[in-house]
Formats: C-alpha cells, structure tokens, sequence
C-alpha cells in the first residue's frame, strides 16, 4: 500500500529554540522526512532562532547533524539534504529585550506565504515572543503560532500563559501540540471506534467493564532535571497525553473530523469526569518514585541519586482511578497509570468487556475470560481482541483465550512516520483537529489541580518502587482492591 502525499503550500517555518534538544531530534528530522516524501512546495524556508550567536552555515551544520543522527541513512541519499540545508538561515533573538526581531522581520522579507511560528522553548518566554512578534509587525493574518508543553503548572498558570499568546494570536491561530495526538496509532483509535460498525454499540457502560490506560517508561531523569523535578508525572503526562487518550477512548461520535466538532467531544469528557476531592485522594491515586534497581539489561540509579541533591518527594509514577461522571460511563472506573524506569516501554489501552452473563460449558471447560481490546500505542502498534475458542483437537469441550491480533507493523510496511512529522503539516495546512483548544487544556488544569492540591494537603508521599518493576505495591491494590488486576504486556 503506497501513502498518498498531498502537498501543502510553501511556508516559513520559524524555530524559537532552533538550536535546541526538541529541534534537533524532532523537529527538523520531520521537516526533512516531509520534504523527502514530496511534501514540500516551493519557496518553503526554515529559520531557526535563538540566543546563541550563529551563522546561516553553522546552523546548517547543525542540522545536518541532526538529521545523520535522527534520520535513517537509506533516507539520507541524493540531493536530498543538501536541498534541506538550502532553506535554513538562522537569525540570533533575545526574547527579553526584543534584539533580534528586526532582523527575523528582515529574513522574513515580505513573503505572505504562510508563517509558522514554533515556539520550542521554555513557556516562560511564551508571552515575550509573542509580544515580540506583534510589536515587529512579523503577525500575519497568515500565521500560526505553535506551542509546547507544558502549559502552566496549574490553572492558574495555564489561564496567564493562554492569556499571553491569545492577547496576539486569534484561537484559530494557536496550535497547543500534545504529540501523543499525532501517534499514528492514537488517530486510529478513532478509526477503531468510528469506521467500525462493531465496536461502537459496545462501547458503554452495559458491555465494558472498565479501561485501563497504561503508558510505561524505562527512561528515567534524563537530561531534564530541573523541569521534571519541579513537574512530576501527574502534570509531565497525566494532565497533557493520558487525559487526551482517555480522551479519544470516552467521547461521543463528533459529528465530523472538523476540529471543533471533535474538540467540543473531548472537552465534554473532560468536564464529566468526576473530582477526586482530599477525602479520596489516598484511595484513588498513588505516587511514586524510583530507586535503585536494573532497567534495560543494566543498573540504574535511584531517582534521587539521578537529582544529585539530596531531597525529593516528585513522583516519577501515578496511579489514578478516574470515573467519568456520564450515562455512557458511569460505574466504568478508568484505570489510569504511567511512570519511569518502569518494567518496559509499553504505552497501550485495554476495553475490558462484561463477563458473558451465563455459562452453557461445564466445568471441565475451564474459566470462560472476559474478552479484551488491547490497542497498542507503542511499540508494536497494533490491536488484539482476545476472544475465547474452543481448544482444537480431543478432549472434549475445552476452552481458551486467543488473540485476533493485527500488528500495523506486519500489514503496513511503510515507515510509521514520527508524530511530529504529521502534526507539523497540520499546522501548515491549519487544520487543529490534533491540537488542543484552550478550553480543553484549562479543562484538564480543573481536574489535576484538586488532586495536586489534595496530595500537598495530607503530604501524600510518593513511594518506593524498584527500577525496573511495574511501580509501587499500592498500584497493584488500587486495582485489585476492586477485583481487576494490571492487564500484563506481552
Ligand atoms: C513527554 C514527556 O511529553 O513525553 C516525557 O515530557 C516523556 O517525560 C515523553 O518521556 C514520552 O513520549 P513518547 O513519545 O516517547 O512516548
């Protein structure tokens, strides 16, 4: 099966923090793959900005590094990079003191191509630049304005950062990316629940049982030691990427693909879900942290250690049962869960169904399992809906559990193109079905923030667990204690 390619018209991309980590591994790596899939048209240019003094070649040697390090040789032959390396310049702003901003504006030139403005660098210069921009004239009723993760560390914050960009920026300009949208695997989702005849019908509170969410690290601080420390897992992931698969897994059909019609869906689920208040917190979350132990084959340091300064009670793991206070589910716990230095790298949802509501088989049979959808987001994309067979050959009438297993991998054998390559073009073309509304990033900020609160309140600690292993013993019992248990991944 071959890709249809649409072309998008040409652009100026312009990078804050163009020299930067995100840059280096995503974001021009991406560029590069959609220009060498035939997606560019001409004059297209990418201007990467930052502090750093550079020239026009010594970025290009920056992403030419960038691309022999984050993309496939086989991919990197012929013309191809150089051509790449041909659309970059690169201009030296401050953001804080506006020097610089004439110069983007004269790299700019009067080009009214469409303008993107990807803002990878740390939300705090968020309103700067925009401010920057605006008072440059570098706003056209043609740009769009891109921007990262994380957006605020509350409600609060999160309503100053939105106020910031949207003092400049209409709604319909603002692109809030959260990447896991742009897994191939988190869009079919949507194809599994709404190009299907099968599934919908089920997908309520009489026929499922309960959904689990997990997405499991086996990285641990890396590099990011102050923004983690300061995070924690509940805001690094729970708030942005597993509220947004729960997202996709619990909202009513949008009436079509058209960026409002699916983000007033989400934003419904998002309001419904019911608040875990300060009486409930300890029951219905659980933190974590790591410590000491093996992860990929090799030992590992402990959470602490890894900080290197003594102290910390941020949580590298959270359990959470969520309920989503709605008629389609009500009474269907979302067990919800994610952490670092975790058993392996695994991010998947799993639809457990009712039990049949009688048996016909006799004892000899064998337990009759619940069937499961596991939809897996990574790695090994694919989906599996267990079901139960009668277990060939003699022996009368034994039954077992098999997988109807479609791995995306083995059927498609295309490249999985990384997010951001697709989120990118999005942008381009100004389509936000795959970024987030202000409302649905504030909406998410009303449901974290109580359990923030609540944790602070009773100094909830996060507790041991092993690198290496599944997280704390308390994430298991807030499962079990319900009679469910961790679906194991294979
Ligand atoms: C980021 C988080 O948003 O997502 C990281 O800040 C995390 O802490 C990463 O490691 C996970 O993304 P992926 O695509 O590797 O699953």
């Amino acid at each position: 099966m071959t890709s249809q390619i649409i072309p998008v018209e040409p652009f100026d991309f312009i990078v804050f923090g163009g020299t930067g980590d995100l840059a280096e591994r995503k974001l021009l790596p991406s560029l590069y793959h959609r220009q060498h899939a035939g997606q560019f048209s001409e004059p297209t240019r990418i201007i990467g900005a930052s502090r750093s003094k550079m020239s026009d070649d010594e970025f290009r040697a920056f992403a030419r590094k960038a691309i022999a390090e984050h993309v496939k040789p086989e991919d990197t032959v012929g013309e191809q990079v150089e051509r790449f390396l041909a659309r970059l310049s690169y201009v030296s702003v401050d953001a804080k003191t506006g020097e610089g901003f004439s110069r983007l504006k004269k790299a700019i030139g009067s080009n009214e191509a469409i303008r993107v403005f990807y803002l990878a660098v740390a939300p705090a210069l968020f309103g700067d630049i925009a401010g920057n921009l605006q008072e440059h004239g570098l706003v056209s009723p043609n740009s769009r304005i891109v921007v990262e993760k994380p957006i605020g560390r509350d409600l609060e914050s999160a309503r100053a950062l939105n106020d910031q960009i949207g003092a400049v920026f209409d709604e319909q300009q603002i692109f809030r990316i959260d990447h896991y949208l742009g897994k191939e695997t988190v869009q079919n989702l949507m194809a599994l629940r709404f190009a299907n005849a099968l599934y919908e019908p089920l997908w309520n509170s009489a026929h499922i049982d309960h959904v689990q969410i997990t997405v499991a690290e086996t990285v641990g601080l890396e590099d990011r030691v102050t923004y983690y420390d300061k995070a924690g897992a509940l805001r690094d992931m729970v708030q942005n990427h597993i509220l947004q698969l729960l997202c996709l897994v619990a909202m009513e059909a949008p009436g079509s693909m058209e960026a409002d019609s699916v983000r007033d869906e989400k934003l419904k689920v998002l309001r419904s879900l019911k608040r875990v208040n300060g009486a409930e917190a300890p029951r219905s979350t659980v933190r974590g942290q790591y410590r000491a132990g093996a992860s990929s084959g090799g030992a590992v340091k402990g959470y602490i250690e890894e900080l290197g300064n003594g102290q910390s009670n941020t949580e590298t793991f959270v359990a959470i049962k969520a309920e989503i206070a709605n008629w389609r589910w009500a009474g269907v716990p979302f067990y919800l869960r994610t952490g670092k230095r975790l058993a392996s790298r695994v991010s998947e949802i799993v639809i457990e169904f009712k039990p049949i509501p009688h048996s016909i088989f006799d004892e000899n049979a064998g337990n009759i399992s619940a069937n499961q959808l596991v939809i897996r987001l990574q790695p090994d994309e694919g989906v599996k809906q267990w079901i139960m067979i009668k277990d060939p050959g003699p022996g009368g009438m034994r039954l077992r559990q098999i997988a109807l297993d479609m791995s995306f991998a083995e059927s498609f054998q295309e490249r999985n193109p990384d997010a951001y390559e697709r989120l990118i073009m999005d942008v381009v073309r100004g389509n936000q079905t795959l970024f987030m509304r202000r409302d649905e990033v504030e909406a998410a900020w009303k449901w974290i923030d109580p359990i923030l609160g609540a944790w602070e309140d009773s100094r909830q600690e996060a507790q041991g667990y092993t690198a290496g292993t599944w997280g704390p013993s308390a994430s298991i019992a807030l499962i079990e204690r319900d009679g469910r248990t961790w679906h194991e991944s294979d």
